[in-house]
């Protein structure tokens, strides 16, 4: 007798999908420790990982998706890792264009370029060029991305703004703010999914997050598969969204 393990995509209301999935792909470096690897092959097994669950999610339907690769803070660790993972990034932006932008996917990277090298900021030129035509999923890759830096650029864009006279601050709105964040234009995330069990933010999408469904699951990133992605969708669309009201 075989026993499957049952396909949880029926399961899925196609009509009530998240619109935007966000995603702390957190647990790299555990899962490399586990098998006695170098971080880096956690690394390398979790940018595996999420060309798959994009692919999945633009299969699906879901209109954006916001992977956290590098925050703000990330760039505390060690040299090697940092240079590692700049690297993955460089050749995930280079290979995408024979794989995610095949797919349709629009790649986009959100957060401070200026830190960035001169060769990865030309890469992420050169794909958000190649992809922006694609009609599929938007993927906002968030790289050296952090929510309070976020904040403060849309602020200081808004008192420049005001200080040239054409807006007066009594008149900022809350839409104001979101349209000049990284992503302003796009919906708020519906659901935020966290692996490995870590019950935070860290500084990512705080003020898109207000109404957000928060998922936290204890499987590690480069774990993380279509079938979790099937159960933390049906999690969601289980939940009562009230935004306040009752
Ligand atoms: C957190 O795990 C993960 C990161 C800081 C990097 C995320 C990067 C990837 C998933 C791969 C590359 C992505 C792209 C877009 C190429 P951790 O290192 O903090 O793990 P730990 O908490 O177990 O140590």
């Amino acid at each position: 007798m075989f026993f499957r393990k049952k396909n949880k995509l029926s399961e899925i209301d196609m009509e009530n999908l998240p619109k935007h999935i966000g995603v702390i792909m957190d647990g790299n470096g555990r899962w490399a420790k586990k098998r006695g690897l170098p971080r880096s092959a956690g690394h390398q097994a979790g940018a595996d990982t999420l060309k798959k669950i994009v692919t999945e999610c633009n299969n699906i339907g879901i209109k954006y998706i916001t992977v956290y690769a590098f925050s703000t803070e990330n760039w505390k660790r060690p040299k090697e890792e940092v240079d590692f993972l700049m690297n993955l990034l460089l050749s995930y932006l280079r290979d995408s264009e024979r794989t995610l932008a095949k797919e349709n996917v629009v790649i986009r990277a959100i957060g401070g370029r200026e830190e960035l090298t001169e060769e990865i900021q030309e890469q992420i030129k050169k794909t958000e060029e190649f992809t922006k035509n694609n009609t599929g999923i938007v993927m906002n890759i968030a790289l050296n991305y952090g929510s309070r830096e976020e904040l403060v650029r849309a602020a200081r864009i808004l008192a420049e703004r005001s200080k040239s006279g054409e807006i007066n601050p009594e008149d900022i709105t809350e839409d104001m703010i979101s349209a000049e964040l990284y992503t302003g234009g796009q919906p708020d995330p519906d659901l935020i999914i966290r692996t490995s069990y870590e019950l935070r933010l860290s500084n990512f999408m705080m003020w898109q997050s207000a109404y957000s469904e928060l998922y936290f699951t204890k499987t590690l990133w480069p774990d993380f598969s279509v079938n979790d992605l099937h159960n933390a969708i049906i999690e969601y669309q289980s939940r009562n969204r009230r935004y306040g009201g009752v």
